[in-house]
C-alpha cells in the first residue's frame, strides 16, 4: 500500500514508517518542517509539506494513498490552554481525513490510549474516556470509528501510558525530563500506581497489522508491560541520572498531573490473539536502563 503517514517523524511514528517501508509498503510522510522533511526522506519515504493544521494537504495526502496512519499530535504540554488546543487541531485533523476517506473502504488507522478501569486491567473491549483533559480526543477517536458504517476501514490503536524507544519517550520520558529539571526523581501519589508500556518497536508493528488487516470501527491495545509501578520507574531514571527519588504533588506535572497519579493497567490479550500481535523488543524498566545522565 502507498501509506499516507502523519507524526512520521516522532517516537512511534518513526518506528512505524521503518516497520511500513520493512513490509512492502511506501510512505508519504506529513513533514511541517525542512528537519522534518529531511528526516522523512532519509527515512525513505516521500514529504508532504504542512502541518496539521492545513487540512487541505492532509485531504491531498488522503487522496494520494491507499491508507491512513494519523500520529500528530502537538508537542505543547506546557498549560491546560496549549494541552486544549493540541486537542482542537488533532480533532479538526482526524475529521477531515476521515471525511475524505468516506466511501473508499479505504483503511484510516488512528491513535489513542488505553482506558482505565478501577480495580483490573482495561481491555479492548472497554471505551475510551471522553472527559478529563484529553476526552476529546477519545471524541475525535470515536467518532472516526463510527465512520465503519459509511465505508471507512477506521480503526484505533490504543497506546499505553507511556512508549519507549532506548530509554526515551512518552509519559516515562516526561518523568525523565522533569527530573533532570528539578534535582529529583518525583513520582505523585504513593508511587505504586501502575502504568502499561510498550516499545515502539512494537507498536510499530501492531499498526502496520491493523492497517493491513483489522476490521472497520475496532480497537487494539499495545500494550507489552501490563502495569509498572510509577515509583519502579522513578527507581530506575533516578539511579540513571544519579538523583534521589521522592514522592511529589502531582502538580508538579501540570495539566497531567491526575493522568500521572492514576493505576491504569491494560492488557492486551485480545489483540495477541485476534491479530497475532507478539511483541518481542525490552521491557520498560529494562529499556530505561538505556537512559544517559
Ligand atoms: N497513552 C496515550 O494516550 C498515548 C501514549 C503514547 C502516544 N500517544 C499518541 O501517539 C502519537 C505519537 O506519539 P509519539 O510519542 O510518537 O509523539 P512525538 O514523538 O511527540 O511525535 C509527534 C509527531 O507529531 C508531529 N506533529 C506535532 N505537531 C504537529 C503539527 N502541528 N503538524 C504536523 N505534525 C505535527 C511531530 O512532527 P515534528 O517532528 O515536525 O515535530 C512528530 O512527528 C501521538 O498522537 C501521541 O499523543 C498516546
Amino acid at each position: 500500500m502507498h501509506v499516507f503517514v502523519t507524526g512520521g517523524t516522532g517516537t512511534i511514528g518513526s518506528a512505524v514508517v521503518a516497520e511500513l517501508l520493512g513490509n512492502g509498503h511506501t510512505v508519504l510522510a506529513l513533514a511541517r518542517t525542512d528537519g522534518s522533511a529531511r528526516a522523512v526522506k532519509d527515512a525513505g519515504a516521500e514529504p508532504l509539506r504542512g502541518g496539521l493544521a492545513d487540512l487541505d494537504v492532509l485531504r491531498a495526502g488522503v487522496a494520494q494513498s491507499d491508507g491512513v496512519i494519523s500520529l500528530a499530535f502537538g508537542r505543547d504540554y506546557s498549560s491546560p490552554a496549549a494541552l486544549a488546543q493540541a486537542v482542537a487541531e488533532e480533532s479538526a485533523a482526524l475529521a477531515a481525513l476521515g471525511e475524505e476517506l468516506i466511501g473508499s473502504d479505504r483503511p484510516l488507522v488512528t491513535v489513542s490510549g488505553t482506558p482505565w478501569v478501577p480495580g483490573r486491567a482495561s481491555t479492548e473491549a472497554d471505551p475510551l474516556p471522553t472527559d478529563g483533559p484529553v476526552g476529546g480526543r477519545g471524541r475525535s477517536v470515536n467518532a472516526l470509528l463510527d465512520l465503519a458504517s459509511r465505508g471507512v476501514r477506521s480503526t484505533a490503536v490504543r497506546m499505553p501510558r507511556t512508549v519507549h524507544n532506548e530509554g526515551k519517550g512518552g509519559f516515562a520520558g516526561l518523568l525523565t525530563d522533569a527530573a533532570r529539571r528539578a534535582g529529583v526523581s518525583g513520582y505523585p501519589g504513593d508511587g505504586t500506581q501502575r502504568w502499561p508500556a510498550v516499545h515502539a518497536l512494537d507498536a510499530a508493528v501492531l499498526f502496520r497489522l491493523a492497517l493491513e488487516s483489522a476490521p472497520a470501527g475496532t480497537s487494539w491495545h499495545a500494550v507489552a508491560d501490563e502495569g509498572d509501578a510509577v515509583r519502579d520507574i522513578a527507581t530506575v531514571i533516578g539511579r540513571r541520572l544519579g538523583l534521589p527519588v521522592e514522592a511529589v504533588p502531582q502538580e508538579n506535572f501540570g495539566p497531567f498531573g491526575p493522568i500521572f497519579a492514576m493505576d491504569q493497567p491494560a492488557s492486551s490479550a485480545h489483540t495477541r490473539e485476534a491479530l497475532g500481535w507478539q511483541p518481542t523488543q525490552p521491557g520498560l524498566l529494562e529499556d530505561l536502563e538505556n537512559i544517559q545522565p
